[in-house]
């Protein structure tokens, strides 16, 4: 059986003041229900870090190098993501593919790197509107998975993919849930084609997810759970989609 996740995106939002509101209204959270986390801009992982200790809640970061170590001005390891205590790491977010040029093998090596140092990547996957309406979605779709299950089609259990339509994204256009579910179900058939894991990888809707919209997306038999932009950031919105994620029984 797969656990939910439902994992916060917090975007470029945030400050001292109002995290430390956000991450105390997190408290509230229930434990073990399904996995919940929170991806913190780089500069608030250590107040982060502090402010969910002793809470069942994991930490991720946005973004992370392509590179183990070096000259890279800038940049930020996965080794430096694992000094703060973060579990988890976002890749491949089609605003990073949009406006910083991620191509697909990028994505890929940034899930590996993820891998080796112990975190699970959360690999983002998303067609546009364009796409959409020529027919390409799964086209595609199909592409940008080849990228990671090509390199690590055997560590399927381990990673989690995030469905995240372009044009859902911040916009409160959110996809029914059952293109969802069909984007999520094309997924999982050509990552069998990879390895027989398939059942075990968990994908996670994104885009639009609200509290009232959360219960009737995940209650679909391939939708693991959610990566919520906007509604992270507040914590009665974010407990209320971990909650509809805690409500259905789960998958499989
Ligand atoms: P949204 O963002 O929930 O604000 O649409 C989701 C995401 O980009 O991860």
């Amino acid at each position: 059986m797969r656990r939910k996740m439902v994992a916060g995106n917090w975007k470029m939002h945030g400050s001292l003041q109002s995290n430390a509101v956000l991450l105390g209204g997190l408290h509230a959270a229930p434990a073990t229900a399904c996995d919940v986390v929170v991806c913190v801009p780089f500069p608030y992982l250590a107040q982060a870090q502090s402010c969910l200790a002793g809470t069942a809640i994991g930490l991720g970061a946005q973004d992370c190098s392509i590179h183990a170590e070096g000259a890279y001005t800038g940049e930020v390891s996965v080794s430096m993501l694992r000094d703060f205590g973060c579990s988890h790491v976002i890749v491949g977010h089609s605003e990073r593919r949009a406006h910083h040029g991620e191509a697909d093998l990028a994505v890929a090596a940034k899930a590996r790197l993820a891998l080796l140092a112990g975190m699970i990547p959360i690999i983002c996957v998303g067609e546009t509107l364009a796409q959409r309406e020529s027919g390409a979605t799964e086209a595609v779709i199909g592409m940008q998975l080849d990228a990671i299950l090509h390199l690590l089609g055997d560590r399927l259990s381990e990673l989690v993919v995030a469905y995240e339509p372009v044009w859902a994204i911040g916009t409160g256009r959110t996809a029914s849930p059952q293109q969802a579910q069909d984007v999520h179900a094309f997924i999982r058939t050509r990552a069998a084609r990879h390895h027989v894991d398939a059942q075990s990888m968990r994908v996670l809707y994104g885009g639009s997810v609200k509290p009232d919209n959360a219960g009737e997306l995940f209650a679909q038999p391939d939708i693991d759970g959610g990566l919520i932009g906007g509604a992270s950031l507040k914590a009665a919105d974010f407990l209320a989609i971990v909650a509809a994620a805690t409500a259905d029984p789960g998958t499989i």
